[in-house]
């Protein structure tokens, strides 16, 4: 086809997509090409914003590094990991679930931890938390045996990848269901923690004069072959922005019941106040898999 003006350029590339042998892959072209180049029209994208819209997805690859992911993050920032989650669990959309963001990051080499075991793995200052936890299928039975990662930012609102004062691993564990389905583990609460705004996301939410901040919140993923791997994470109600989380993962389904105690903690080694949380989980059918890791690494810096 020769082109001949701005509606053909549109034909001629859904010609060339439409020869992709792959039925899925073509239904996924097909529908990028109506929908980039309706958007390229209906905002009359200029030759300047566009030279920008790709110095911007160039800078995305540049910042991304083994511990750092900026493609998660704009995604999330866009609401697009939300919206993927959410359309692909409870039931394709249907219903309410507990499933959530991966986020950026989850390594896929956590130690394995005792049910009971701390989490903190060099000194880290903050109240005490203690998670009881249960898992179980649809129809309330106990799931034994699944395998539960856990990760979270210390109450200074940083990532062990993150922070080159935390310990390899701190914050971060794995553990097995018992028989009875239940896991516990002690930590310190996470604190919400500003996602980074130094590359292509905070020129965003500069522009978008949103604040950068995620509330509070455990992460946790839950695999047993013959379950949907659970990916979650249970935010905590107290945190100043668990209605305004600038990457949208918080749904009502996953706000935590976390309890504030003023006593002394039970245990050794928590600060007083702690918290504590009674969390249950609940498992699909379906496929077990683990994700594709966002990062590899600890920042070494
Ligand atoms: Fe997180």
């Amino acid at each position: 086809m020769i082109i001949e003006n701005q509606a053909m350029v549109t034909e001629a590339v859904i010609e060339a997509v439409s020869r992709t042998e792959d039925p899925r892959l073509r239904e996924i072209l097909l529908a990028l090409v109506r929908h980039l180049h309706g958007f390229v029209r209906e905002v009359r994208l200029t030759e300047r914003e566009f030279q920008e819209a790709v110095r911007m997805v160039a800078a995305m690859g540049q910042k991304t590094t083994p511990s750092h992911n900026e493609v998660v993050l704009m995604a999330g920032s866009l609401g697009v990991s939300a919206l993927v989650c959410l359309i692909n669990n409870g039931n394709n959309g249907a219903t309410e679930t507990q499933a959530n963001l991966l986020g950026p990051f989850w390594r896929d080499d956590q130690p394995l931890s005792a049910s009971g075991d701390s989490l903190v793995r060099s000194p880290t200052p903050g109240p005490g938390l203690v998670v009881h936890a249960s898992i179980a299928d649809e129809n309330g039975n106990p799931v034994a045996g699944a395998e539960i990662d856990v990760w979270h930012s210390s109450p200074e609102g940083l990532y062990e990848n993150q922070d080159p004062g935390q310990a390899e691993m701190n914050l971060r564990g794995r553990f097995v269901s018992d028989a009875t389905g239940r896991f516990d583990f002690r930590s310190v609460k996470p604190a919400g923690y500003p996602i980074p705004i130094d590359g292509p996301v905070g020129e965003l939410v500069k522009a978008t004069r949103r604040h950068n901040y995620r509330p509070a919140h455990l992460h946790f993923m839950i695999y047993k072959p013959g379950f949907k791997t659970l990916i979650t994470q249970i935010y905590a109600p107290d945190d100043e922005h668990i209605d305004s989380d600038v990457q949208f993962g918080v749904t009502r389904a996953l706000i935590g019941n976390y309890l504030r105690h003023d006593e002394p903690a039970p245990e050794p080694g928590l600060a007083t106040p702690w918290y504590s949380l009674d969390q249950r989980f609940v498992l699909e059918p379906g496929e077990a898999r683990r994700p594709i890791a966002p990062i590899r690494a600890k920042a070494t810096a």
